[in-house]
């Protein structure tokens, strides 16, 4: 073989080496808008930052959002879908209806980031991004993201359903929900901790509370009586950390260990049963918690994302905007939106 064959040859390897190293475009990285969106991070900070800073509990919605969203088919935005042909909205679920909160903040934020850039960010790093923001922005840990989810088309209100635990969930449950999404014992008891800020309707905690059961103080249950009556008022509002309901701390912890959980499933945590350890563990080291939440929603926030090829980049979260800009099928859809991509 000449020299000319053999460079042509070698040529040609490193050229396939090239066009089919695109796994690698296929991880997430933090470095992932660094070039095709350099100040796509600042943005969408400035924009939660204000979102919060008009009202506090936002923090609070964000995080649980972000949660709802990665439990259900991955983090890929599905929760923020609504209602179309095809799509019947997570947002009806059970877990969700009347209770998730923060969709227009999100929207707010994605729509600054269009501006900036069309069509690059997807939702569904806008909801990992915003979650981390909102943690630090309440004194919580901050940590690094990385990057480079892409949205689904689909979204599925029976796996709302089924895989986000329930208020009223047994240890052992809350254990194997978690366990299904690759997430252990430690890291449900570090996430749980997102209930050191944010609020619970009465109807979620009322049996709790006047069943007055073996695990719960009784001063706290008669405390909560009275913003929450019997026969009434299931909208009304407690915080699910009563010492310090607007601080990311480790008082959620403190007060498990004195029977005053808001939701049955906070208590279930310290109740004689395996994590008792590691909610003692945190309610004595503020640093530990922080630091394990932190990696804890690393690991939640890459729950089966779509990436590479997989999945589009919304240019809107909620169905009317796609509907206006994108449907007239699914496939047409998908087909447009990387069309915008390309
Ligand atoms: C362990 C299983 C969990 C259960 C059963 C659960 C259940 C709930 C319920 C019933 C509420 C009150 C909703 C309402 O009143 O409308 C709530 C609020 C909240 N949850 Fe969870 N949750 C769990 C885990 C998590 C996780 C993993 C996170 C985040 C990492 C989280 C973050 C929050 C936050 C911050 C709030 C307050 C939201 C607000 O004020 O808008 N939760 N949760």
């Amino acid at each position: 073989m000449g020299y000319r064959n053999y460079f042509a040859i070698m040529f040609f390897l490193l050229f396939l080496s090239v066009t089919t190293n695109t796994p690698c475009k296929a991880q997430l990285s933090t470095k992932f808008y660094d070039d095709t969106c350099p100040n796509a991070l600042r943005t969408i900070r400035n924009s939660i930052r204000a979102s919060i800073s008009r009202e506090r509990r936002m923090a609070a919605s964000l995080l649980r959002l972000h949660f709802h969203d990665c439990f259900v088919q991955g983090c890929d935005a599905s929760v923020l879908l609504d209602d179309a042909p095809k799509i019947i909205s997570e947002k009806n679920a059970l877990p969700n209806k009347g209770s998730a909160r923060g969709f227009e903040v999100i929207e707010a934020a994605k729509a600054k980031v269009e501006k900036l850039c069309p069509g690059v960010v997807s939702c569904a790093d806008i909801l990992t991004v915003a979650a981390r923001d909102a943690s630090e922005m309440v004194g919580g840990p901050s940590w690094s993201v990385k990057l480079g989810r892409r949205d689904s088309t689909t979204a599925s209100l029976v796996e709302a359903e089924t895989s986000l635990p329930s208020f009223l969930a047994p240890l052992e449950s809350l254990i194997s929900s978690f366990k299904v999404q690759g997430l252990d014992a430690r890291d449900l008891v570090a996430l749980s901790g997102a209930h050191t800020i944010g609020q619970a309707q009465c109807v979620l905690f009322r049996d709790r509370i006047y069943n007055n059961g073996s695990h719960i103080d009784a001063g706290f249950a008669r405390k909560r009586r009275h913003h929450c009556p019997k026969n009434e008022g299931n909208g009304n509002l407690a915080p699910l950390d009563l010492v310090t309901p607007n601080s990311f701390d480790n008082n959620y912890f403190k007060n498990l260990i004195q029977k005053k959980g808001l939701l049955e499933s906070d208590q279930v945590l310290y109740s004689g049963g395996s994590t008792d350890k590691i909610v003692w563990e945190y309610s004595r080291n503020p640093k530990k918690f922080k630091s394990d939440f932190a990696a804890a929603m690393i690991k939640m926030s890459e729950i089966k994302p779509l990436t590479g090829h997989k999945g589009v980049i919304r240019r809107a979260k909620n169905r009317k905007n796609i509907y206006k800009a994108f449907f007239t099928t699914g496939a047409n859809y998908i087909s447009e939106s990387s069309r915008v991509l390309a």
